[in-house]
């Protein structure tokens, strides 16, 4: 059995049937209310929110941002914890339509159009990291308390320090930090992470597609995306053309336009990619915690904290095809360093403790169950037996260097390709960890996996990664569209673990049901995950769902499942964990609104409440209660939804 498992519990709430309606559906016994929707001011200098209000630079600097995703929940006192406390969360990236819905819809978003600046600077500002203060009132109530002096936003022109390797190295040097110590803005912060010292981890994953770079490509520009010609929603037209360079748009375009790095904005892409600390107590400046490597970061998971140990957090690459990876510190853990909720420290300096110097490692699925953590360091040796700094180029002991192609390092490794990493959760007390694949369309049998050789044609070839990756054993399905859930437990070594399949997404009707799911917890995409750490009974963990997958998605909307999973024997060798003897363990809590997707768990210490975002609804939310159905046609808000049952008592039991 698993080591330190605790006493399993038994899901008591009827399994919710799958919907397709504007409203998020809960269990009998439930309620769902609608908190801090995007647009909720957060201080006196933005007004209350009005479908009709044109939303002006200043009016979403002081309000919540769009399309909630990954978030957690900061005590202020831990006697006050499960009603009183800060929430995090991301505000991943925009819906154009919505946020310009008085006027019809953006300006200048057709070929060549230039965009007003006074528009991009809304859509920056919408961008980031909402912190706000959260109360309950005495009916059960949760409300945001108004000009909170905690209350704050982090957008994509806030001012942020470079930490770790790539700090003050050449590969950052910009014209806004000549000395590479600075960068302005996070970007597409989509899942999260937290520390055991009291900081939010804000991740950056769809960035690249922000900035162009139309000539002076180097190998990592290719290997991560930067795009060509127009960036996701055109921020770099506001510059103006060459002779008026807006410096707050133009370093959007990191297309080489000076003499030197210090000139342009050639670097700013390398300045994003990372894991992001932000201290929500104290709103000191927000630090990018470049150790643990660059690239689409989908979140951050800390690992089983053990007194006298290194502090280990996991990381997903959401791209298909692309690695997991894990991150080990140099400093071993002293519980002296834990949160004290709500007191006013150094919180960062801490984290520079933990965060700034380790070893990050890619993982290895091997066929056997087994796997290996391929540490992404200069002098590691790659598949072919050269040193990562031969095969990359890179001077010797040039760490920087690598973090800045981690991926291309984790190639050279041997690294499995994976169906799209993207959300990770750790049960505490096994220290068991769990990873959502969500899917991926460039899976085939064969496969076209890269080659690399010895020469400068080769290094050229390494900026493109897998086109298609061969099945393997964590990633069995061809064409894979509803994705599975993995989980592993560290072995012996710093370097060996064991690994199973959890749960395979899929249609009841599908051939490749492998774990028999039924009507009552069908499922595809798996995509948030949250391990709910419970005293003295066995914890639920939670999956949400960003799902496309046909059979599926005609059956329901978008979800959130519970699973309490069963203990592990990784010797048994068994591949399906869920296999169909055990169903009342695996079922649907919640189904969103049409069109969102359910991301972001996060629950008071008490379990009385759940948090959940639903991102990008199409015709919602109306009211209050979150389970009413849209009546007519509403400018649609991403927003947090708390969700209770009547009675008071714990979620899910
Ligand atoms: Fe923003 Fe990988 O989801
Ligand atoms: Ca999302
Ligand atoms: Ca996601
Ligand atoms: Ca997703």
């Amino acid at each position: 059995s698993a080591a330190g498992a605790k006493t399993p519990l038994a899901l008591a709430f009827d399994a919710v049937r799958g919907a397709m309606t504007d409203a998020v559906v809960v269990p009998a016994g439930y309620t769902a209310q609608v908190l801090i929707p995007w647009g909720t001011p957060l201080n006196s200098k933005a007004p209350s929110w009005s479908a009709e209000r044109h939303i002006t630079p200043e009016i979403q600097a002081n309000s919540v941002g769009m399309h909630h995703d990954g978030m957690h929940n900061f005590p202020l006192d831990e006697a006050t914890a499960s009603r009183h406390m800060l929430l995090a969360l991301n505000n991943e990236y925009i819906d154009q339509k919505a946020l310009w819905a008085p006027q019809g819809g953006p300006t200048g978003m057709d070929e060549g159009g230039k965009r007003p600046a006074d528009e991009v600077r809304t859509e920056i500002n919408a961008h980031g990291v909402t912190v706000v203060e959260l109360k309950k009132d005495g009916d059960g109530h949760w409300h945001p308390v108004a000009d909170s002096s905690y209350n704050r936003r982090y957008t994509s022109a806030t001012d942020m320090v470079l930490s770790g390797p790539i700090a003050g190295s050449d590969y950052v040097k910009t014209q806004y930090s000549p000395n590479g110590t600075n960068t302005r803005g996070t970007n597409n912060n989509c899942a999260n992470g937290y520390t055991p010292w009291g900081t939010y981890l804000t991740c950056e994953e769809n960035w690249p597609g922000y900035f162009i770079k139309d000539a002076g490509r180097e190998m990592d520009d290719n290997r991560i995306g930067i795009s060509e010609g127009r960036g996701r929603y055109g921020w770099e037209t506001a510059a103006g053309d060459d002779s008026e360079q807006n410096d707050e748009f133009a370093r959007f375009n990191a297309t080489p336009r000076g003499d030197s790095a210090t000139q342009d904005y050639r670097n700013e892409p390398r300045t994003f990619g990372y894991i992001v600390e932000i201290d929500p107590y104290t709103g000191e400046k927000a630090v990018k915690r470049t150790a643990l490597g660059r690239f689409r970061h989908e979140g951050c998971w800390p690992g089983k904290l053990v007194e006298g140990e290194p502090v280990v957090f996991y990381s997903g690459h959401d791209s298909r095809n692309e690695y997991i990876y894990k991150f080990v510190s140099e400093a071993v853990w002293d519980p002296a360093d834990a949160n004290r909720p709500g007191a006013n420290y150094d919180r960062l300096a801490i984290g520079a403790k933990y965060m700034d110097k380790g070893t990050l490692y890619a993982a290895r699925f091997n066929a056997d169950g087994s796997g290996e953590w391929l540490p992404l360091t200069p002098d590691a040796t790659t598949q072919d037996g050269r040193t990562l700094a031969q095969a990359l180029n890179l001077a010797a002991d040039d760490l920087a260097g690598v973090i800045i192609h981690t991926c291309d390092a984790a190639d050279l490794m041997g690294a499995t390709p994976m169906d799209r990493p993207e959300w990770g959760a750790v049960d505490p007390a096994s220290g068991d960890v769990y990873m959502t694949l969500t899917n991926n369309s460039d899976r085939t049998v064969e496969g076209t996996a890269p080659t690399f050789t010895n020469d400068g044609a080769a290094i050229e070839d390494m900026g493109v990664g897998y086109g298609t990756a061969p099945t393997n054993a964590a990633n069995p399905r061809a064409d894979n569209g509803a994705g599975q859930v993995i989980r592993w437990r560290e072995g012996d070594t710093a370097t060996r673990f064991d690994w199973q399949v959890f749960v395979f997404g899929a249609a009841v009707g599908d051939a490749d049901n492998f774990s028999g799911l039924t009507e009552q917890n069908q499922f595809a995409s798996p995509d948030g995950l949250f391990y709910d750490d419970r005293e003295d009974e066995q914890g639920i963990l939670w999956i949400q769902t960003d799902n496309g997958y046909p059979g599926v998605a005609d059956y329901t909307n978008n979800q959130v499942l519970a699973v309490v999973p069963q203990s592990v024997d990784y010797a048994e060798g068994d591949a399906a964990v869920i296999d169909g003897s055990d169903q009342e363990q695996l079922k649907r809590f919640a189904v969103g609104p049409n069109d969102c997707e359910v991301t972001g768990v996060a629950f008071t210490p008490d379990k009385t409440a759940m948090f959940i975002n639903i991102q990008h609804p199409g015709n919602w939310p109306s009211v209050d209660d979150a389970t009413v159905e849209t009546d007519g046609t509403v400018r649609p808000r991403a927003s947090t939804v708390v969700i209770q049952r009547e009675d008071g008592g714990k979620i899910g039991v």
